[in-house]
């Protein structure tokens, strides 16, 4: 039976390309999960866009001598052109500057503080003497009061992941010029977090299936108790407060960028010519999941699901299969000292499909994992090239040239090759639940299990040999042999999209291997093939040198 599934993804900050971190942690288990569903006849729908508000993006704008819709412009683009590059098929991504955004995001504001949900609070703010305005909370740093590491910033510590305020900080300072901040009082909005503990608390503890990590993390920071956090501020950039006499304050980015979800699904709507279709995802059946890095995780499983919980009437999400870090050369990424390894150049450099391999190989499911150049060429030219392009080349080459360029005409009946075809159909049943459950590491193992399983299959078959004495048995080897090739092309499609449309084609199947089903297809005896060539290249041990002198400078 069809389902509905709704596949929301963190939004990047537009004030930086993309590195291979946040692909790892969010874009592509997302993109693997949605082209896993599209291919099983599931109505999928997946959205997100450029969180473009926010000091992330103010800093910027202000390093470069910039607007911020400047640099929020200059980055979305560069998102777009980066998910067509590396085949992130998003079915939107959008920007949080829409029309259409600050309409939902206005719309939502003004029902909460009807409701009470949101009531407005005079609070002292920090206020740096020495550069004479109000600091946004990022522009504090100071130490952890949870974990009491220090450079933690006003919104958030990273190295605990507890969203914080300012005047938590132990030793705040400023962060331009380092003095000790004041706090002058200015009237803000607040979100009445505290209101939802309890529900929260009791939605939570039902979610069984949830990643451990998740779980823990969301039930130790509600069992803490939540305490109401402000969701305007003291900005010029951002959505208005839809409220007279607040025309120099903006809705706080964390507030804005969660909702965007649900515009996005509205603006999806509309351009369908369907704008009454966004409630199939919020409010009909359907399971809807987070992809997101475990920095975010409480932005949305407490705080987006309390907004959703006052606002009423909307579903909740069924999973939030956050990932943890994935480190660079064993050290934590870092953007400011350029310790990463951005999209825009890699994609200049290599095809895609490599690094969505090595990614998901070492996908930071359960804990964080490390790229390294020398690991990346490494499972490039063991498993990519020497496993699985092998297994594909050698057999539809020979076939191409000795069948006359058609599929062989077999009928295999001797026992391995019975026991391969019922390995496959195996490996096939465990990889789609492996999908279906979000392990993307071990789905991805497991099909590579059985190009190894081939591979050992054709060597002791070996038709380069038997074709001599008996083409039949030939025939019969390489019929299995590229009925297995078949189903990983189908069982590896959400990983290596690139791949699988070439091997579609090669294999003689016409159109996008995108609208091919999520079954085991196999080719028909005399199917006419095309002329094979390479899936994939093998690298010089060079580039491992060459990339790794380009981190940290
Ligand atoms: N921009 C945030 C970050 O990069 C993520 C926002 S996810 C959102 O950490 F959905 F809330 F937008
Ligand atoms: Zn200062």
């Amino acid at each position: 039976m069809s389902e509905r599934i709704l596949i929301c993804v963190a939004w990047p900050y537009a004030n930086g390309s993309v590195h291979i971190g946040q692909v790892a942690g969010a874009y592509l288990p997302a993109d693997i999960f949605a082209r896993y569903h599209r291919a099983k006849g599931d109505e999928v729908l997946m959205v997100s866009g450029s969180d473009e508000h926010g000091t992330p993006v103010t800093l910027r704008a202000e390093q470069e001598g910039k607007t911020p819709a400047q640099v929020a412009d200059y980055y979305h683009r560069d998102f777009l052109d980066t998910w067509q590059r590396l085949g992130i098929s998003y079915d939107l991504f959008t920007h949080t500057e829409t029309a259409n955004h600050k309409e939902v995001v206005q719309d939502i504001f003004l029902k909460l503080l009807a409701q009470k949900y949101i009531y407005t609070e005079t609070t002292s703010q920090a206020f740096c003497p020495k550069c004479a305005r109000f600091l946004a909370d990022r522009y504090v740093e100071g130490t952890c009061p949870h974990c009491k590491s220090t450079g933690a910033r006003g919104d958030q510590c990273e190295a605990c992941g507890k969203p914080l305020n300012p005047q938590d900080l132990i030793g705040a300072r400023c962060r331009t010029c380092g003095t000790a901040p004041v706090y002058k009082d200015t009237e803000h909005f607040f979100l009445k977090l505290s209101a939802f503990n309890d529900r929260l608390l009791e939605w939570i503890k039902k979610q069984d299936f949830w990643r451990q990590n998740v779980l823990n993390f969301s039930t130790r920071y509600l069992e803490d108790g939540l305490k109401d956090r402000a969701i305007t501020r003291d900005l010029d950039w951002g959505i208005p407060v839809p409220v007279k006499g607040y025309e120099n304050k903006r809705i706080y980015v964390w507030f804005d960028a969660v909702i965007g979800y649900l515009s996005a699904t509205k603006e999806w709507a509309k351009s369908t010519g369907h704008a009454e279709k966004w409630q199939d995802f919020w409010q009909a059946d359907t399971r809807s999941y987070y992809f997101i890095g475990k920095d975010n995780i409480a932005f949305h499983t407490i705080i987006w699901p309390a907004i959703l919980m006052g606002y009423g009437g909307l579903n909740l999400p069924f999973d939030v299969p956050a990932n943890e870090f994935l480190t660079i050369e064993g050290k934590k990424v870092s953007t400011s000292r350029n310790w990463a390894v951005w999209l825009p150049d890699y994609l200049n450099n290599y095809a895609p499909d490599p690094l969505r391999y090595v990614l998901s190989a070492n996908m930071p499911e359960t804990n964080d994992t490390d790229f390294s150049w020398r690991e990346y060429v490494r499972r490039n030219n063991d498993e990519l090239v020497a496993t699985y392009g092998n297994l594909v080349h050698r057999v539809l080459t020979f076939t191409y040239k000795n069948f006359e360029g058609k599929v062989p005409v077999a009928e295999p009946k001797d026992e391995q090759s019975r026991q391969l075809m019922s390995l496959a159909s195996e490996v096939f049943g465990e990889v789609d639940g492996l999908l279906a459950n979000c392990n993307f590491r071990q789905a991805l193992k497991r099909s590579m299990e059985l190009a190894h399983a081939a591979n050992r299959y054709l060597d002791e078959k070996a038709p380069w040999k038997t074709i001599k004495q008996d083409r039949q048995a030939a025939a019969d080897a390489l019929y299995t042999a590229i009925s297995v090739i078949s189903i990983l092309k189908t069982l590896l499609y959400p990983f290596l999209p690139f791949s699988s449309q070439k091997l579609h084609e090669y294999l003689g199947f016409q159109g996008e291997v995108e609208s091919a089903p999520w079954k085991i297809d196999l080719p028909k005896p005399g199917q006419l093939l095309r002329q094979p060539q390479a899936l994939f290249t093998k690298y010089d041990d060079e580039i491992i040198e060459k990339e790794t002198q380009k981190l940290g400078h």
